[in-house]
């Protein structure tokens, strides 16, 4: 690693993951480590956040670990605070990377997976801004890197209506804080991962694209949905974290309000 974020302070919103091994969140906090930064590896769960912490510091990296739900306002401020009086008076990248999702359409999808969804994947991110925002003003500098989906842009192949709806609604959210806070120096960005295989990943194999890939068994499910991506594979979380690094990076110095997609060409090919 090239030292791209040297002594810069991030806060890593989701820096767990939902099961073992290696999630976006987890990859995310470990690169901008790797590139110097000291991280907040914020989670719900302790025990997953105190596993990104660990991996990190066994790399001879600056970790600490904030534990809280980000849909309450209480956590995201105790959170920034946390942050300021842990690693530093500077927040200089907020990576917004919580995420849930669930199976399901207008008809099926019950009315409070529909707000649990969207309360999660939208609220936490405003929440987490409405907080950073000003320290990143105080400091005339900021990056601020939202994660989407390919989800929010092209139907996925099976209804998860209230996740796809809500990632359609990340760029707006970037751009409008891109717009806003542009002449304070602070970038807003937006990636979209494709299919990232992740825990998360195998979640929704089980909620339902075996099923739609006629009952297969997960080597069959996982050859035929690679056979879909223009580059043959899926792609993993460092292939999302390193956009994210770059984002954050001063290579990317005037880059902000954008989508960038990293999914292999997925939404590319016409059909
Ligand atoms: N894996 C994929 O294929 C894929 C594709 C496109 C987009 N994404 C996006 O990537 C992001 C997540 O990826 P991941 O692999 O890190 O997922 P993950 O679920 O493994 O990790 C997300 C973390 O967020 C935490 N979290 C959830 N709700 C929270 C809350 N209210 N407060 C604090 N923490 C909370 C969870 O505990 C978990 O550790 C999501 O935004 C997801 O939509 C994933």
């Amino acid at each position: 690693m090239s030292g791209r974020l040297k002594d810069r302070i991030a806060i890593v919103a989701g820096a767990g993951a939902m099961g073992t091994g290696m999630s976006n969140g987890r990859a995310a906090a470990l690169v901008y480590a790797r590139e110097g930064a000291k991280v907040l590896a914020v989670d719900r769960d302790s025990a997953a956040a105190a596993e990104t912490q660990r991996l990190i510091r066994a790399e001879g990296g600056t970790c600490e670990a904030f534990v809280g739900d980000l849909t309450d306002s209480s956590a995201a401020r105790e959170m920034v605070e946390f942050s300021l009086s842990s690693l530093g008076r500077t927040i200089d990248i907020l990576h917004n990377n919580i995420g849930i999702l669930k199976a399901g359409g207008p008809v099926d999808l019950a009315e409070e997976d529909w707000d649990k969804i969207l309360t999660v994947n939208l609220k936490s991110f405003f929440l987490a801004v409405k907080f950073v925002v000003p320290v990143m003003e105080r400091q005339k500098r900021g990056v601020i890197t939202n994660i989407g989906s390919i989800a929010g842009l092209r139907y996925s192949g099976l209804p998860f209506l209230a996740y796809a709806t809500a990632k359609g609604a990340i760029p707006t959210f970037t751009r409008s804080i891109a717009l806003q806070y542009g002449a304070s120096g602070i970038r807003s960005n937006c990636i979209h991962p494709g299919i990232i295989d992740t825990p998360m990943l195998r979640m929704t194999a089980d909620a339902g694209y075996a099923k739609a890939f006629g009952n297969v068994d997960a080597a069959t499910l996982q050859a035929k949905r690679e056979a879909t991506i223009p580059l043959g594979r899926f792609g993993t979380p460092f292939d999302v974290a390193n956009a994210a690094a770059f984002l954050a990076s001063d290579d990317a110095n005037y880059i902000t309000g954008i989508e960038l997609v990293v999914d292999g060409g997925f939404i590319a090919r016409a059909g």
